[in-house]
């Protein structure tokens, strides 16, 4: 493979990841993942339905020139597709990961039902536009099934500029983002008077301060919520570092502590799906598992706050 991923053909491409896998990615529980069916939820705004469990690429995926990290991240990506995953996010701003994403996604087998999330993220119309056909040039598609406008940077520019896209069929959807509980009043009076499909937040077990008030308005307006940070950046497995689970958290078909903390996030009714960003293969087939079985009701996810906070 030359330092881009190009000069390999698809066949020598993936023996390196099925190398670097150990040709194991199916979900080892006890639960067939190609057998079960994935939860999926509701874009309110069309009715389509999109599995609970995404993936992010803040980071992990800013991998261009590192031959080895690329393989594993095609490992990755493979373990992605093959539990049923589809949502995609990733932005300008994580470096190499757009063109680390359509590297491999030439390499290996996507699905049709490829569901491709990005951002904008400058300022300025034309900057804006440049930026966006960049990205989907990267990507190597069509068109996005998602733009967002990141962190609400220039917003009341690109937000005219998404509007058009989609009324030209360029984009389905639109939506803006934040994260670390930026900008939330900013983002509230955007969301009670714009147009949006999809908003991004920061949600996890520990900070749930959307909870307060975005939340309960992305219901109200019919605008699904794509959770971000799922895992506090990787944090909150510092707290639960030797703890064991709750027996309880079968109930809910959890194995893990990273099952525990997406089926909290995405069971919010206001949820979608939750995004949560890795380079191993096996936290991506511990992370597709919390898309399977059945969802906390609002009783056990009580439950579950409390005994978090509790550790
Ligand atoms: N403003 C915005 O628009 C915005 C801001 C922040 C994030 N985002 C999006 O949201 C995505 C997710 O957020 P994030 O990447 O900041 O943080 P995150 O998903 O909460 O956490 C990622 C960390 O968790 C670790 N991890 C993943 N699965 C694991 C598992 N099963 N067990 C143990 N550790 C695990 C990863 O390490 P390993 O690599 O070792 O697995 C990584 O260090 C981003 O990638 C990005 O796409 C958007």
């Amino acid at each position: 493979m030359s330092e881009e991923g190009q000069g390999c053909d698809r066949r020598s491409f993936l023996k390196i990841v099925a190398a670097v896998a150990g040709g194991c990615w199916l979900w080892p529980g006890s639960l067939n993942a190609a057998a079960a069916q994935l939860i999926e939820k509701t874009i309110p705004s069309t009715g389509e339905m999109i599995p609970v469990i995404g993936m992010g690429t803040s980071r992990t995926f800013d991998a261009l020139g590192d031959q080895q990290m690329m393989a594993s991240l095609g490992a990755v990506l493979e373990a992605f597709f093959q539990h049923g995953g589809r949502f995609i996010d990733s932005s300008p701003m994580y470096g190499s990961s757009e063109q680390v994403i359509g590297i491999l996604l030439k390499s290996l087998t996507r699905p049709d039902s490829l569901f491709a999330a990005t951002k904008v993220w400058t300022y300025g119309e034309e900057s804006g536009k440049k930026q966006m056909e960049r990205s989907r040039q990267l990507w190597g598609v069509d068109h996005f099934d998602l733009m967002q406008i990141h962190n609400l940077r220039d917003w009341r520019i690109q937000l005219e500029t998404l509007k058009e896209m989609k009324a030209q069929g360029r984009i389905r959807y639109l939506g803006i983002t934040t994260s670390h509980g930026r900008s939330h009043s900013e983002l509230e009076s955007l969301l009670e008077r714009h147009p949006v499909d999809f908003v991004q937040l920061s949600y996890n077990i520990e900070n749930r301060v959307a909870e307060r008030a975005l939340l309960p308005l992305a219901l109200e307006r019919g605008i699904a919520v794509i959770v971000n940070r799922p895992f506090a950046r990787g944090s909150l497995f510092r707290k639960t570092k030797g703890k064991p689970l709750p027996a309880w958290a079968q109930e809910i078909g959890c194995s893990s502590w990273g099952q525990f903390f997406l089926k909290y996030a995405v069971s919010h009714p206001a949820v979608i799906c939750a995004i949560p960003a890795t380079s191993k293969t096996h936290h991506m087939v511990d992370n597709m598992g919390a898309g399977y079985g059945v969802l906390p009701d609002s009783a056990m996810r009580e439950r579950m706050a409390a005994h978090f906070s509790a550790l």
